[in-house]
């Protein structure tokens, strides 16, 4: 990929597009937002702390785009990135300090990010060392030792030369092997690490969560250096002993500093159906105030605005981070958020409600569009798919009217329905039909899909 962290608004805009239909302004603030993380750090030493990032609100119906935009903006940037769900803040049981654990997911987030770049880098270094452990278990290796002669399986004392020249030659013979992966379904007896934690859920009291001490990571710790033996096809050895080899190999101190920078500098929070934990200023709200919503929204506060949170791999300071802050404010309105918090999110974006050509667009253009999706599906199955122009066209249409008869919940809309018209084919592949081309036309459409239009109750349920 191009070296994301350095694309331009108008290059980021044209990455969107190969997704996202529509919704021009959405896309130039956040790929705008996105260049003035680069523009901070290339700015005079003497001011770049000053600047702060202009948090974003998109606001819209359900199903536009919303939550699309900011997952294709992170990866986009190669940033750290983390979506929450505002109102999860106010479900019973909520502890105050819980808010900031969308900082510690981050750090985690952004720790893995940045161990997967330094064991890639040192894979064949790593791979290397794998294979002579491999080698070793196969054909164990004779050393010339004075003191502490070494015997064959057998027993054989093999501590002379021509043994170990045997012995040498041997595990020639072998690497040779295992490179070209003859003996990649020879089954070997390795150690492992077992990582996997005890199947259970642990809930911290509230006071742990806030020293960053997280109760399943202590307790996954003690399991952590137990090792267990195993025996695996080689194949799969290559690949267990790979991710400890290149473990070893990278610093991780080094990536834990990495990885600070990163969330610091770069970081995304996307803090979803913010509008949840906004009052609505009329009516009930008011006689009736939701406290907790309320504080959700002053514990929200310090972390947007710049603080300090501490997280088990060290303290995280938050002024930099990006936050994008998505609702659909049907109810309440960004102006019944409390002022430190509107405040704290200038940049205002409406995305509009989508249009039966909108869908047209969807269904066909964008890269993972839902038609490529069920033709390589099928593909796999050795079954060809075509879509004529028409059935496009009317599925667009039926999403039109289904969204405006039941209930608009936008492009997640054409999800239903393609999985309605694809309903009878899917289970037909591969038992009745394994081969061959399947043209979708109109009529095709029609067929599938009419019924459940044309009755509300069904379109209720299915669509
Ligand atoms: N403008 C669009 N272009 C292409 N696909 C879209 C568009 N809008 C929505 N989609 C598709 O619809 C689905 C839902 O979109 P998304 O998750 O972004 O909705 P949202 O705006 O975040 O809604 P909500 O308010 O309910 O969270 C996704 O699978 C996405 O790919
Ligand atoms: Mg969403």
């Amino acid at each position: 990929m191009i070296d994301a962290k350095n694309l331009t608004p108008q290059q980021v805009v044209r990455e969107l597009d190969k997704y996202i239909i529509g919704q021009k302004e959405a896309k130039r603030s956040v790929a705008i937002a996105l260049r003035n993380r680069w523009r901070r750090m290339n700015a005079d030493e003497e001011i770049r702390e000053e600047i702060v990032p202009n948090n974003i609100l998109l606001i819209g119906p359900t199903g536009v785009g919303k939550t699309e935009i900011a997952r294709r903006l992170s990866r986009l940037a190669g940033a750290p990135f983390v979506k929450v769900e505002a109102s999860k803040f106010t479900e019973v049981g909520y502890v105050g300090r819980d808010v900031e654990s969308m900082i510690r997911d981050l750090m985690d987030y952004a720790l893995n990010m940045v161990k997967d770049e330094m064991q890639e880098r040192v894979k064949e270094k790593a791979a290397e060392m794998v294979e002579e452990r491999i080698l070793d278990i196969l054909i164990p290796p004779v050393r010339k030792s004075a003191t502490n002669p070494q015997k064959d399986a057998v027993g054989f004392n093999v501590n002379n030369a021509t043994d170990e020249e045997l012995n040498e030659r041997t595990r020639e013979r072998f690497r040779e092997k295992l490179k070209n992966g003859e003996l990649d379904d020879r089954k070997i007896e390795i150690e492992v690490k077992s990582s996997k934690a005890p199947m259970m859920q642990v809930f911290g009291p509230g006071g742990m969560e806030e020293m960053g001490v997280n109760l399943q990571d202590m307790l996954g710790g003690m399991g952590k250096n137990k090792k267990s033996k195993r025996k695996v096809p080689i194949s799969e050895a290559r690949e267990i002993l790979l991710d400890e080899e290149s473990e070893k190999l990278i610093d991780h101190e080094s990536a834990v500093q990495e990885a600070l920078e990163r969330v610091q500098k770069q970081g995304i929070v996307f803090i979803d159906e913010i509008d949840k934990i906004a009052e609505p200023s009329t009516g009930a709200g008011k006689s009736g105030p939701d406290v907790s919503r309320q504080g959700v929204q002053r514990d929200l506060l310090p972390i947007v605005e710049g603080s300090t949170v501490s997280t088990k791999h060290g303290i995280v300071k938050t002024d930099h981070i990006l936050f994008i802050g998505s609702g659909a404010f049907h109810v309440s309105k960004p102006s019944d958020l409390i002022p430190e918090l509107q405040g704290r999110f200038p940049i205002r974006v409406e995305l509009n409600s989508l249009t039966e050509s909108d869908f047209v667009e969807i269904l066909s253009k964008p890269k993972n569009a839902l038609t490529k999706q069920y033709i390589a599906m099928l593909a796999a199955e050795g079954v060809t798919i075509n879509f004529t122009e028409e059935a496009v066209a009317e599925l667009a249409r039926i999403a039109a009217l289904v969204n405006s008869q039941v209930e608009n919940i936008g492009a997640r809309r054409l999800h239903t329905i393609m999985s309605s018209l694809f309903d009878e084919l899917l289970f037909a592949v591969p038992d009745d039909i394994n081969s061959g081309e399947i043209n979708i036309d109109k009529a095709y459409v029609e067929k599938q899909l009419d019924g459940l239009v044309k009755d509300k109750d069904l379109s209720h349920y299915i669509l």
